[in-house]
């Protein structure tokens, strides 16, 4: 009979959800235990089969890191964002494109649904500039996402996951490591989406970043850009993107422990939702 509730709870969010837009941002420590890839794998797929229409963004930090540590690079982040010179940006390109995107699609294609994995210039899908820090130190070749055009992901979507690597270039073909919060912050609002989910390696937002005690369940947009300039660390640019995607139309963020089993499913199908929820109002 357990089943059967389980079941029954997910029907009213499987009508509510069906046809609808999803973007789905993965990093940190859901993609460093292969494990947990392929789970979030399985429960993407199970959106695709329930009617939605799911777009993965990813990142991978924890993988440039320790490339860049192996080959004897200096690794350096200011307000979140890695510090990235040409031979980093050449790493994050291997890496994300050439690795993690691949190993994605590769999940996605075992569990029964192929997808097709791009970066910011495949099908022009973003534009991007430099972007320095918010002290105006120059970090490298850190972009933010002008514009996407959306026109390559509809066409995707239509019959595959598409799965983006979150790099992209400027008109002069310069490349850029853009954070992947951001570009799915972006992607959500570009594609009208209706939902956007960042998974990470922490629970939610905690109004006090050392106490696990301190989780925001739900909290508005307008709250959200208030307590900003307090936030530091990996957890700033993704509130940020959330802000972002509510202000494109998104009808919820969610943050969420992507080192816990099918937490996409649990935040999306169950009444009690498991992180930070961010809406438009309360
Ligand atoms: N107030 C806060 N609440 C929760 N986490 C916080 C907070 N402030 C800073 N953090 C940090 O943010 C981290 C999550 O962001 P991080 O950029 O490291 O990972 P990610 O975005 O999931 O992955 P990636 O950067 O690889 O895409 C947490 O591990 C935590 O250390
Ligand atoms: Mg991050």
């Amino acid at each position: 009979m357990r089943d059967v509730g389980t079941l029954l709870e997910a029907l009213p969010y499987i009508r509510e959800f069906h046809g609808k837009t999803v973007v789905i941002k993965i990093g940190g420590a859901a993609m460093t235990d292969a494990g947990l890839t392929d789970d979030f794998a399985r429960d993407i797929v199970l959106l695709k089969y329930v009617g939605m229409n799911p777009i993965v963004v990813h990142g991978g930090g924890p993988e440039i890191t320790s490339y860049m540590e192996r080959l004897g690079m200096e690794v350096k982040f200011v307000n979140g964002l890695r510090v990235t010179d040409q031979a980093a940006i050449d790493v994050v390109k291997m890496v994300l494109v050439g690795k993690q995107n691949k190993d994605i699609v590769l999940s996605l294609k075992g569990h029964g649904q192929p997808a097709v994995g791009l970066c910011g210039d495949d099908g022009s899908l973003f534009q991007v500039r430099k972007r320095l820090a918010p002290d105006g130190e120059d970090i490298g070749f850190v972009g933010e996402i002008e514009r996407v055009y959306v026109d390559v992901l509809n066409h995707i979507a239509e019959d595959y996951i598409p799965v983006i690597a979150s790099v992209g270039s400027d008109e002069n073909g310069q490349s850029y490591n853009v954070n992947a919060d951001e570009a799915a912050g972006a992607v959500a609002a570009a594609m009208r989406a209706y939902k956007a989910v960042f998974l990470t390696d922490v629970e939610g937002w905690r109004a006090d970043p050392d106490d696990p005690a301190t989780k925001i369940s739900q909290i508005t947009a307008l709250e959200t850009s208030r307590r900003l300039a307090t936030v530091s660390g990996g957890m700033r640019p993704k509130l940020e993107a959330c802000v972002k995607a509510i202000q494109g139309g998104v009808h919820a963020a969610h943050i969420v422990d992507g080192r816990q089993q099918h937490s996409v499913l649990l935040e999306l199908f169950t009444d009690e939702g498991i992180g930070t929820k961010i809406t438009p109002s309360s």
